[in-house]
This record gives structure tokens, sequence and C-alpha cells, in this order.
């Protein structure tokens, strides 16, 4: 008996195709992207924007606690989700009394024009990675989630990275080049996680700085333990949430032969020649 005949596979979850990136079907609707097109941006809107896996539950539970939720754990929104059997988060978001705050891992040309084209006093923070622990994060990411499809190993999952086919992202480059476009923008703060894991205190220092938040002693020193790696990675096991694994700058080493890291190099070099933006990998 063939082995699918005694144990059936779990057919692999639905992906459809927005605008050459693929997003995962019970998640994201062609709806809930256009309507990214009129979706209003408020003046005190805070808005996270990042690239999946590069630390954007921990970039907004800092902003959380920075805007004042010092007890309680934050509730992430994603702007462009659809919950199953919820109301899509941008219905719920219009009627979020401000200030609001969410996040969103949409290419820059599929977000709203209040991010990519502002008028509003919006302050948006884009948290950036170096892509081999990107894409690291992503492959152990895939194989828990049940709404992604799980890679068929890493080798395959590494390649289609660099050929720039993940879901919701699509290609690593042109995503955080696209948004790096904002980088003169003062409503635009970017930080790189390996920088907030080299020192997390002036990190937290800056963000507030840039949402014009005064911080006490004892509110910053709250911030830097309630949402260290083993602080949220308790919090985050016990409502169930899965984000917080290794935590840790250079883990690509323990997963890349010398032939992926000598083709992730060649493009990092191509696409970020003349862009000023570059990232420390350990
Ligand atoms: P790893 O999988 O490399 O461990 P996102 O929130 O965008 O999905 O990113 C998830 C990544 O951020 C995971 O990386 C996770 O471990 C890391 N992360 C989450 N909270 C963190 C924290 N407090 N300190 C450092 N890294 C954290």
């Amino acid at each position: 008996m063939a082995l699918s005949q005694q144990h059936p596979l779990p057919e692999p979850p639905p992906y459809m195709e927005y605008q050459g990136i693929s997003f995962p079907a019970s998640n994201v609707k062609k709806e809930t992207l256009e309507a990214m097109k009129t979706f209003e941006i408020r003046d005190d809107d805070v808005v996270i924007v990042s690239h999946p896996k590069s630390g954007t539950n921990w970039m907004y539970e800092v902003v959380h606690k920075i805007l004042g939720g010092k007890k309680e754990k934050s509730t992430p929104i994603g702007l462009e989700l659809w919950p199953p059997e919820k109301q899509p988060n941008y219905i719920q978001l219009r009627e979020t009394p401000s200030p609001r705050l969410m996040y969103t891992h949409l290419q820059h040309q599929l977000a709203p024009p209040g991010l990519t084209a502002p008028v509003n006093k919006v302050k948006a923070i884009v948290v950036l990675r170096n892509p081999k622990d990107v894409c690291v994060s992503f492959y152990y990411f895939s194989q828990k989630h049940k709404y992604l499809k799980s890679p068929e190993s890493w080798e395959q999952h590494s390649k289609d990275f660099l050929d720039g086919k993940m879901p919701f992202s699509g290609d690593y480059f042109d995503h955080v080049l696209g948004w790096w476009q904002m980088k003169d923008d003062p409503r635009f703060l970017f930080v790189k996680y390996e920088d907030m894991k080299k020192d997390f205190r002036s990190s937290v220092k800056t963000i507030a700085a840039f949402l014009e938040k005064e911080l006490t002693d004892e509110h910053l020193a709250l911030i830097l333990n309630s949402c260290s790696l083993e602080s949220m990675r308790k919090t985050l096991e016990e409502s169930g949430k899965i984000s917080v694994r290794k935590g840790m700058v250079g883990d690509w080493k323990n997963h890349f032969s010398a032939e992926e890291s000598a083709r992730f190099d060649q493009k990092y070099r191509e696409r970020m020649a003349g862009t000023g933006l570059e990232f420390d990998f350990e």
C-alpha cells in the first residue's frame, strides 16, 4: 500500500497571487490588498514595517511599552491580515480610536499611499535584518505555521528565498530596498535587528525619542526587562505564539553551505551596491 494511502498527507495550504507575490489565502485576501489603496493613515498612527522574521514582534512590544502599555502584553495587528472567522484587520483598524499601532509586511508598492507618499504626521519604524538570518528564521517559521507551506528541504527553501519566492514579502531585496527609499523622510526611522541586539538600551532610547516620548529610568528598565529575549519567550509561549526562537545574530552559519553563502553574498553585493544600506552578519 502506498504511504499516502496509509497516512493521507494533509493538503498544502492554498496560496493566492497578488501582483507577483504569493500570500496564504487563509489570512490575506485580494479584497484586503485592494483596500490598502484607500486605507487612511492618520496623523498619530505608528506603523511598524518589516520583512517577515526581522524582529517585528520584538519591535511591536517595545513600541507598545514605550507608548504606555506598561503592564499588558501587546496584541500585534497586521494591517493586511484577515484572520479566519474574524473581520479583516483593516476594518477593525478603521474603527479603532487613535492613537493606533499596527504593523505591515507589505512591500512598499502595495502599502497604503498614506505611508508610501505620506502627507500626515504618521510615524513609521522599519525593522531591518540581514537576509541570511531572515532566511533561517523563515525556514523554521514556515514549518510551524499551518497556513504556510512547509519547505521541502533547507536547500529548496534557501533557493526559493534567493529567487524571491517568499510568501507575504516576495523578494527580500525588493522588500527592503523598496522601503529604504523612505530613508530621508523624517516620518521614518530605520532600525536594524543587529543593532538592537548589540545595544538594546540605546536602541530603545532612539525609538522613544523618535516617538517623542520621554522615558523615566524606571520605564526604561521595565522595557529592557520585559522585552528581553527570555521574557518575551516566556510571555509568547504562554500565549501560544511561536515568534521567539534563538533570537541571535549569525545563526545562518549553522545552516548555510559554503556555496549557498557565496550565492547570497553575490546577490547581496549586486542588490545593495550604491544604496548605502548594509548589514552585520555576525
Ligand atoms: P529567530 O528565528 O532567528 O530566532 P518576527 O517577529 O518578525 O517574526 O521575527 C522573529 C525573530 O525575532 C525570531 O528570530 C525571534 O527569535 C526573534 N525575536 C523575537 N523576540 C526577540 C527578542 N526579545 N530579542 C531578540 N530576538 C527576538
